[in-house]
């Protein structure tokens, strides 16, 4: 059934809304004319939480006021920093604290997290992931192929939709990763899918993969902060994402990892140690054997960067606030709002490309402009024309996340309303 077009409709779901109050706590960009825009790109980069600002003040007033003692004895002393984030981390991501760590970012992430699970033999070598992945997850995969001086071109699988669609079914992933078998090494996958929004389902991957002997990997870029996670639980062998999307951590700020409890006491995983991943009551004795620490901090190889961390310690009380139950409720409710006014108002233009089941999206819708990318592209240009902030990914897709933290029912009513009319001007 459709949903209202309708602004005292969206009006009176924002007022009933216990979350609705968490938008004062961001910043919106403005436009020239002074106006808050309406922000539906936190699928890109999230929104500045307030107090973002303070919390990187604090760390750069103690640098000013201690400098080297800072590792000691800034309010948030710098030696633990990452730490710090640990428990928050571990809550978004369903895992057990000891299993994550803030450290680098994403690609770099899944660099050193293959090095330790993706081990080619002569007879299981490949990496299955999905056609048309983020061009640095293909990046990683086949530089790591290559680095084990293999074929990139034999080793790596790409699973593609069937002719004639645009998302990969369940049933065939699972297939292909039982039909691949013996020779499968290690499966990339995401939690959702960058391009068309849709969320996978994960536990299902997950027993496929290990069903087939098989190593999983998780890239979570769209998915943390976006839908529940439970991977101690579903049992992926490492995860890593990025925090500058669903997080609000900010541009390139710290990403994070993920490595399953039953890896951590492993002697035999290879890793790319460095002095951050040696257990911390001996790594400044500065002894030549490299002791890892317990946990997926282990992992760590370089001390964090400060600065690109600290609105974090702004940003993920927000989720313990107001809680992911809640933020996925919430989620789900704007985009079945923003899907049934498109439908309503612009379904002759536009085709939604992300899945119609609420169970297997999280935020983002996927538009299409049925006349082609040519003409998805004049769309777009007036989107932005008309303050509204979203993005376009090639060759044809514009992006779209009303975000629970800090989007309402008014603002989807106004974004469907503006993608409508957009559709529908003169050529
Ligand atoms: C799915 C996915 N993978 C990888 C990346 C690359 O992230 P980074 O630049 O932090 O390595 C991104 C960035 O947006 C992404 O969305």
């Amino acid at each position: 059934m459709a949903l209202p077009d309708s602004i005292e409709w969206a009006r009176a779901q924002d007022q009933a809304d216990p979350l609705a109050s968490l938008r004062r706590q961001f910043a919106l960009p403005r436009g020239s004319d002074g106006q808050p825009l309406l922000y539906l790109c936190g699928h890109s980069l999230g929104l500045a939480p307030i107090a973002a600002r303070a919390a990187v003040d604090a760390e750069i007033e103690d640098w000013e006021r201690l400098a080297v003692l800072g590792h000691e004895q800034a309010r948030h002393p710098w030696i633990g920093y990452a730490e710090q984030l640990q428990p928050q981390l571990a809550q978004l991501s369903g895992a057990l604290p000891v299993e994550v760590v803030a450290m680098n970012s994403l690609s770099v992430n899944l660099h050193l997290l293959l090095a330790s699970f993706y081990r080619p033999t002569p007879a299981r070598s490949a990496i299955m992931i999905e056609a048309g992945a983020f061009s640095s997850d293909r990046h990683v995969v086949a530089a790591q192929i290559a680095w084990h001086g293999l074929d990139p071109e034999r080793e790596l699988i790409e699973l593609a939709p069937r002719p004639g669609e645009w998302l990969l079914r369940s049933e065939d992933i699972e297939q292909r990763i039982m039909a691949s078998g013996r020779g499968l090494a290690l499966v990339l996958w995401p939690g959702v899918q960058y391009s068309t929004g849709q969320y996978f389902d994960l536990p299902r991957i997950i027993r496929a993969a290990h069903a087939a002997g098989a190593c999983v990997g998780l890239d979570l870029a769209h998915a943390i902060g976006n839908v529940p996670l439970s991977l101690h639980d579903d049992g992926a062998d490492f995860a890593a994402w990025c925090s500058y999307k669903y997080l609000n951590g900010g541009p390139g700020a710290i990403g994070g990892a993920f490595i399953h409890q039953r890896h951590l006491q492993r002697t035999d995983l290879p890793r790319l140690a460095g002095w951050w991943g040696h257990e911390a009551a001996t790594r400044l004795q500065m002894r030549p054997e490299f002791n890892a620490a317990a946990g997926a901090s282990g992992w760590a190889v370089s001390n964090p960067p400060v600065f690109s961390s600290a609105p974090l310690r702004a940003s993920l009380p927000l989720f313990a606030q107001a809680g992911m139950p809640a933020l996925r409720h919430k989620s789900l409710a704007l985009t079945s709002y923003l899907e049934s006014l498109l439908l309503e108002l612009a379904s002759a233009e536009l085709a939604i490309v992300t899945p119609p089941e609420p169970a297997y999206r999280g935020s983002q819708l996927s538009v299409r402009v049925r006349a082609g990318a040519q003409r998805g592209r004049q769309v777009f240009a007036s989107l932005g024309r008309r303050g509204l902030v979203c993005d376009w990914r090639e060759p044809d897709i514009i992006r779209l996340a009303p975000v629970p933290l800090y989007n309402g029912f008014q603002d989807v009513l106004r974004a469907a309303r503006q993608l409508a009319a957009a559709a529908h001007e003169p050529r």
